[in-house]
């Protein structure tokens, strides 16, 4: 429910993404938002108000002069009441009606009168598109402030393939969820790992671990949320990356050191989340170990570089933020690693409160004390973390 009690001023343009509206509409009410649609009269074309009507719960306004509204203000009020308007579909002729203020009908007429934020999601054939009229508009309306949201690329109604297509439902509800987050760390870069490392021992063997990524990840999520530029070195997990978050994609220890000693130096944070081996096999086999039926050979093992530590110790760090999952001795282990690794804020968590579920439970460790966070989902907890690390950067 992460559109609680937010109400959405949904506008439909004439367009065959049209239908993908509807879906739109079911998973704003599923995360709790109210949803007041508008539609202009080439959307009724393809998908009719009955359809909508039907999904939010509410009648939906085609017309500027619908009786149903006492004073004939439909356009004041459907949008004052709102607390974002989002127009999805938004065709290449709406756009370029509301990049010049115009007002011909009762859904750019609801935009001109609004005082909530606008976001629109392009969906229109990729010459469409391209056009350099279009691209105008588009420019226009994101210096107007206006949050274009896509268009994506991919196969499109008309056949052909390109840049051009409405953003799927999830995706224009997860932007939505991110526009309302607080900027707190507007014009910050943010770096952290996530994930395990997979160490080999030979090309189809290694040592790696139960590490699920999704904490990792649900941090770089409200990170970005919060208005951070954030790159993510990640293990091998089965993870979505998180959308206007940069992902590099490593498989061991020393590839996810690599990667973060190369960045380390531009970000102004780093959050070590992943769950890097602490030893590796110190000769991995080029070629598969085969059964030859006597004894099975011991694997040697050799140290990992400790990222986070090494982070630490550079001569200007970022602020470091590590975290420590533990089966027992929460407390002493975490303020331990915080002492031995240097850094001013470690997280903690008991592996049996969530390694790998949805819910997680964590203590924050800094200079103040201890700070618990109640149990609940990994992103609402991601988004507490995101605070505190915006707090701490103020103080620096
Ligand atoms: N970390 C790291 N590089 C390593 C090992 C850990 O960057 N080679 C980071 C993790 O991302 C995490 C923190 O350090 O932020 C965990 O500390 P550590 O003491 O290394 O944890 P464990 O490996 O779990 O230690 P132990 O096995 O002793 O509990």
């Amino acid at each position: 429910m992460e559109l609680h009690g937010k109400r959405i001023a949904l506008g439909v343009t004439g367009g065959i993404a049209a239908y993908k509206a509807a879906e739109l509409v079911r998973q704003l009410i599923r995360e709790g938002a109210s949803v007041q649609v508008a539609m202009t009269d080439a959307a009724t074309r393809f998908v009719t108000p009955v359809t909508f009507q039907a999904l939010s719960g509410r009648p939906v306004f085609t017309d500027q002069w619908d009786a149903r509204i006492g004073n004939n203000m439909a356009h004041i009020d459907l949008s004052r009441e709102a607390d974002a308007l989002l127009v999805a579909p938004a065709s290449a002729d709406f756009l370029a009606r509301i990049a010049h203020g115009l007002a011909d009908d009762l859904l750019s007429t609801l935009v001109l009168a609004r005082d909530c934020p606008l976001l629109v999601a392009p969906a229109m054939n990729r010459q469409m598109w391209e056009n350099p009229a279009t691209q105008r508009n588009i420019a226009t309306l994101r210096g107007d402030g206006i949050a274009i949201l896509g268009p994506g690329c991919g196969d499109q109604a008309c056949g052909e393939s390109g840049l051009g297509r409405m953003l799927e439902p999830d995706e224009l509800v997860a932007a939505l969820i991110a526009h309302f987050q607080p900027k707190l760390l507007a014009g910050c870069r943010l770096l952290l790992t996530a994930g395990p490392t997979f160490e080999a021992i030979d090309p189809v063997r290694g040592i790696t671990n139960l590490s699920s990524g999704r904490m990792g990840y649900a941090i770089a999520r409200a990170a970005r949320e919060a208005g951070a530029e954030v790159t993510l070195v990640s293990g091998p997990v089965a993870l979505p990356c998180p959308p206007g978050v940069t992902r590099i994609a490593v498989t061991s220890a020393q590839q996810m050191r690599e990667a973060v000693l190369q960045r380390a130096g531009e970000n102004d944070v780093f959050v070590g989340v992943a769950a890097v081996a602490d030893y590796r096999p110190a000769s991995p086999a080029t070629r598969k170990i085969k059964k030859d039926g006597g004894a099975p050979s011991p694997i040697e093992l050799v140290a990992n570089p400790d990222i986070l530590a090494e982070v630490a110790a550079l001569p200007v760090p970022p602020l470091c933020v590590g975290f420590a999952a533990e089966s027992h001795d929460l407390h002493d282990y975490a303020e331990k690693k915080r002492r031995a690794k240097k850094i001013p804020l470690i997280v903690g968590n008991l592996i049996s409160d969530g390694f790998g579920g949805d819910d997680n439970t964590l203590i924050l460790f800094d200079d103040e004390g201890q700070h618990p966070l109640p149990t609940a989902p990994k992103i609402e907890l991601a988004r507490r973390l995101v605070a505190r690390i915006a707090t701490l950067l103020e103080k620096r």
